[in-house]
């Protein structure tokens, strides 16, 4: 069952997404050669408590950490560690919290230092696929639009989708049905409605689509090992369109 929310219930959304982007600012501003991904997690995790809040992931099926961070080869659910960033890596954030009640869940890639072309290319590629997907957000459209909308931009450029993970809904819980694919037939999949609230999370690959879950259970990696990026935002669906919960207000 897909829950809609009330006008009510998305401020509530829109308070713990807007803590997230804060908190996702603050960890980007952080991001250089030298910092280990731990210490972004350490940050994380102060951030959103010191706020009267949970992070979301620690505990959530097991996943140890307030946040994910995912370098260069993985896709996502990467664990913080010692491992040091170093100069010409990307590096995935994913960060969720719940506040009043409701789940917030946001990512973005980003350069540590100066990176290549390539790597460049990739964030750009998958950043605008996210916008791609988010402006076919409209009551009336159907789902598989939305995923539609990443692939048939992604794929065209050369680019690959990844299959084995999805975005959904979100609420008290973050994920709620329905499950939204990153790849999909337009004109298919229930048609959207007022007060749905999506986490769309494309995550592109450099190479093939296939990926592995490596020895710890979590850390997704591209079989090839070449480059992932993966960004994500929360997004209420409103009667004039779509309602970015997670971009950061100005
Ligand atoms: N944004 C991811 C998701 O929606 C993050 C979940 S990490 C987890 O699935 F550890 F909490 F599962
Ligand atoms: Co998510």
């Amino acid at each position: 069952m897909i829950i809609t929310k009330s006008r009510a219930e998305i401020e509530k959304m829109y308070r713990a997404g807007q803590l997230v982007a804060q908190v996702l600012k603050f960890l980007c501003e952080m991001v250089k050669p030298g910092v280990t991904t731990r210490e972004l997690d350490t940050c994380a995790e102060k951030l959103i408590r010191d706020s009267g809040a949970i992070p979301t992931f620690k505990g959530y099926r097991g996943y140890p950490y307030s946040i994910c961070t995912s370098v260069n080869e993985q896709v996502v659910h990467g664990f913080p560690s010692e491992r040091i960033l170093k100069e010409g890596e990307i590096i995935s954030i994913d960060c969720g919290a719940t506040l009043g009640g409701y789940v917030g869940d946001s990512a973005v890639t980003i350069p540590v230092g100066s990176i290549s072309k390539e790597a460049q290319d990739l964030i750009n590629v998958t950043k605008n696929s996210l916008y791609c997907a988010i402006e076919k957000m409209r009551v009336g459209n159907r789902l598989y639009d939305v995923s539609y909308a990443v692939q048939s931009y992604v794929e065209p450029l050369g680019y690959t989708v990844v299959r084995d993970f999805c975005g959904h809904g979100i609420g008290t819980a973050m994920h709620e049905e329905p499950q939204v694919p990153n790849y999909g037939k337009p004109g298919k999949g229930p048609r959207l409605r007022e007060g749905w609230v999506l986490a769309i999370e494309p995550m592109v690959n450099v190479g093939s689509h296939e990926v592995r879950i490596e020895k710890d259970g979590w850390t997704v990696t591209t079989l090839d090992k070449k480059l992932s990026a993966h960004f994500e935002h929360t997004i209420a669906i409103l009667a004039e369109g779509p309602w970015i919960l997670t971009s950061l207000a100005t």
